[in-house]
């Protein structure tokens, strides 16, 4: 046990991305091509073009992971390979799911379908030396990224129980549409974070508000974006009570910037409002699950704000955290290595015939078995 090698492959949205992962925590070779530069001028990813660029890359980078393999001596030792088939862009998922099956279907290997999610909690995982602390069970989850927030309870590999997520916008996607509306080009989150560095020491900003869920472990962010397009149309001196359209109010901030003084304070109170619920959140699952440690994943894992946040309430609390390096927090084929490997070496584990078709799943709820 513990030395299996499985080639993995991912391509649930706009990052292609091929890995050889042993063991499901040591990365022996990997690559990943992000799409960022392809979609920004659409302001959001486009899933055809997506689809497009991940058949246009896969080959490229599975061929140039399997020359890496060869020259590490290993590629005669591949067992299976493990395949995003969800959440995701149906069109990118059967692109990669179909690059994946048709490789492992040539070799006489078997495919193992993995959940999105599971991966980038799985990233925690992952080892970038060889014997170094790997986290604690059971764990609250946090994944967070333009597409994804979760919090989970996981006890052990297989054992995933969902306590909570975002009931509209995504963190990420939070960030990024407010972002657009200061002027910064998609995906926005890390210069709207940038931007609110710039606020002056001890000014007071006012975060903006949090709307309330239902569920103690839910979040809602698409009334920060309301409550900061309102910000941005008074300080354009425009009446918060006019109506408005999406499309409108880009031209509209397009044609008239906001202020930079203006732009800093939305931002800053923008981080401060998503970082203060999910830290709530994330303190609320703690307090009441005391024998967790926890865990982050997904791409606003980069927020400097929010992993400061997320350390403290883990020294708080005295929990041990692991956030993995950010390579293995965005998108990446190895996190999908290290959720396959778990998947085998629980009860639901069970590789699959190449040949018998592979389905993708738009929607998959984490910690259920059939895709829902
Ligand atoms: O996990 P990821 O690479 O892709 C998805 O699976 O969605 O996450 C990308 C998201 C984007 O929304 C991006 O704006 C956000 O992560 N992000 C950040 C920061 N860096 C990336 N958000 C806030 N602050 C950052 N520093
Ligand atoms: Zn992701």
């Amino acid at each position: 046990m513990g030395d299996r090698l499985l080639l993995a492959i991912e391509s649930s949205c706009d990052e292609s991305a091929v890995a050889l992962v042993r063991g499901g925590r040591e990365v022996l070779a990997e690559r990943v091509a992000s799409q960022t530069a392809i979609h920004a001028p659409f302001g959001g990813v486009i899933p055809e073009v997506a689809a497009r660029a991940h058949h246009e890359w896969l080959p490229r980078l599975l061929n140039d992971v399997l020359q890496e393999a060869e020259h590490l001596g290993v590629a005669g030792e591949i067992q299976g390979v493990a395949l995003t088939t969800g959440p995701g862009l149906v069109g990118s998922l059967l692109i990669g799911a179909g690059v994946g099956s048709a490789w492992a279907w040539a070799r006489g290997l078997p495919v193992l379908p993995v959940n999105h999610l599971e991966g980038h909690l799985r990233a925690a995982w992952l080892r970038e030396t060889v014997g170094a602390d790997e986290p604690a069970l059971p764990a609250i989850g946090l994944v967070v990224s333009g597409g994804h927030t979760l919090l989970v309870r996981i006890d052990r590999d297989g054992s995933i129980q969902r306590l909570g997520g975002t009931i509209d916008d995504a963190a990420g996607e939070a960030f990024d549409k407010i972002a657009r509306l200061l002027g910064a080009p998609y995906p926005g989150g890390a210069a709207l974070s940038a931007l609110a560095t710039k606020a002056p020491r001890g000014a007071r900003i006012t975060p903006l508000p949090i709307a309330k869920t239902d569920q103690p472990y839910d979040f809602s962010f698409s009334g920060v974006k309301t409550a900061a397009i309102r910000q941005a149309m008074v300080a354009n001196g425009l009446s918060d009570r006019s109506p408005w359209r999406a499309a409108t109010l880009t031209r509209q901030f397009a044609e008239h910037p906001l202020s930079p003084a203006a732009a800093i304070t939305i931002a800053a109170a923008t981080e401060q409002a998503i970082v203060g619920a999910l830290h709530a959140g994330v303190q609320r699952a703690l307090r009441a699950h005391p024998d967790c440690s926890l865990i982050v994943g997904g791409g606003v894992a980069a927020n400097g704000p929010l992993r400061a946040a997320l350390a403290s309430v883990a020294s708080e609390e005295r929990r041990a955290l692991v956030v993995p390096p950010l390579k293995w927090c965005t998108d990446n084929a190895a996190m999908i290595g290290a959720a396959g490997d778990a998947l085998l070496r629980d009860e639901r584990g069970a590789y699959q015939e190449p040949s018998a078709g592979l389905e993708v799943h738009a929607q998959w709820r984490i910690g259920t078995a059939v895709p829902i």
